[in-house]
């Protein structure tokens, strides 16, 4: 059975986008039969930053019953499909967002995971997404006005009967050691799927037209998203990047102290 996913915030530039562009080919890594779609139509560049521009068909055509959705499936990194946007304003007016349902059903037979990248904000046209997925997917940075904008579009997503899978949290400074994920838990009511931390690789690998899981694997960033796409696709987090963890002190001791009594 497929599953839907639509990536959401309240707040605008909290990363869906760059979670769509990274969770999407992971799980196409890991086995899934996985396509992402830019439903930002507005504010479209899922395709900009994945390198797929100037496309003469996209989800603006497909939306406006111009064309179909086979004709706007594009191949992305690790095999994952990609379903873009145009850039112009032009294709946005024309494109109708109540078609979004059909094009997904139009989908679910040829994949085991569909990814749709929201608009931020509580817009008519942006709870279509929150309505049309077996779970949402909150992205939240650590800052207040983040926060509540996400409760917020947390309850229009119970409203209109969706629901909320979970959230994750982005830009978080440091390692994210000191970050409270239960309070974080608390606040927003839901599980928290993964913290990512700020890292500029991030923004080179957009530069670059990559995810950053592909351009740079062994960075912090990736490691997190990594981890959240496992969980995911339900299958147990091993990177083989990842040192085996340095054996510190009290490991030692321990160690010592079981030969002992031994
Ligand atoms: N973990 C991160 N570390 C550093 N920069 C990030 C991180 N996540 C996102 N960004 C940057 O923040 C900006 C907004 O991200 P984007 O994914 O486009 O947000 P949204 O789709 O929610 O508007 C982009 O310039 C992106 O490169
Ligand atoms: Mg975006």
């Amino acid at each position: 059975m497929v599953k839907v996913y639509t990536i959401a915030s309240g707040k605008g530039g909290t990363g869906k986008t760059t979670v769509t562009a990274n969770l999407g080919p992971m799980l196409a890594r890991y086995g899934k039969k996985t396509c992402i779609l830019d439903a930002d139509v507005g504010m479209a560049n899922l395709g900009l930053i994945l390198g797929l521009e100037d496309l003469p068909v996209t989800l603006h055509e497909v939306l406006a019953g111009k064309a179909r959705i086979r004709d706007a499936i594009y191949e992305g990194p690790y095999g994952v499909k990609v379903v873009p946007c145009g850039l112009s304003l032009q294709g946005f007016q024309q494109s109708k967002p109540e078609r979004l349902k059909d094009v997904m059903a139009d989908l679910v037979s040829g994949f085991d995971v569909l990814i749709l990248d929201a608009p931020a904000g509580i817009s008519r046209d942006g709870v279509i997404p929150l309505t049309i997925a077996d779970g949402v997917i909150l992205v939240v940075t650590p800052e207040i006005s983040s926060i509540v904008d996400s409760l917020k579009t947390k309850i229009l997503t119970e409203t209109v009967g969706g629901h909320v899978e979970g959230a994750i949290i982005n830009r978080v400074a440091g390692n994210g050691d000191e970050f409270n994920r239960a309070q974080m838990e608390r606040l927003l009511g839901v599980r928290v799927l993964g913290i990512i931390p700020e890292d500029a690789n991030v923004r080179r690998a957009s530069a670059g037209r990559s995810p950053i899981v592909v351009k740079y694997p062994d960075s912090e960033a990736s490691r997190a998203l990594k981890r959240i796409s496992a969980d995911v696709a339900g299958i147990e987090y091993t990177d083989e990047s990842v040192p085996a963890k340095r054996e510190g002190f009290i490991d030692r001791l321990a160690r010592a102290l079981f030969r002992a009594k031994a």
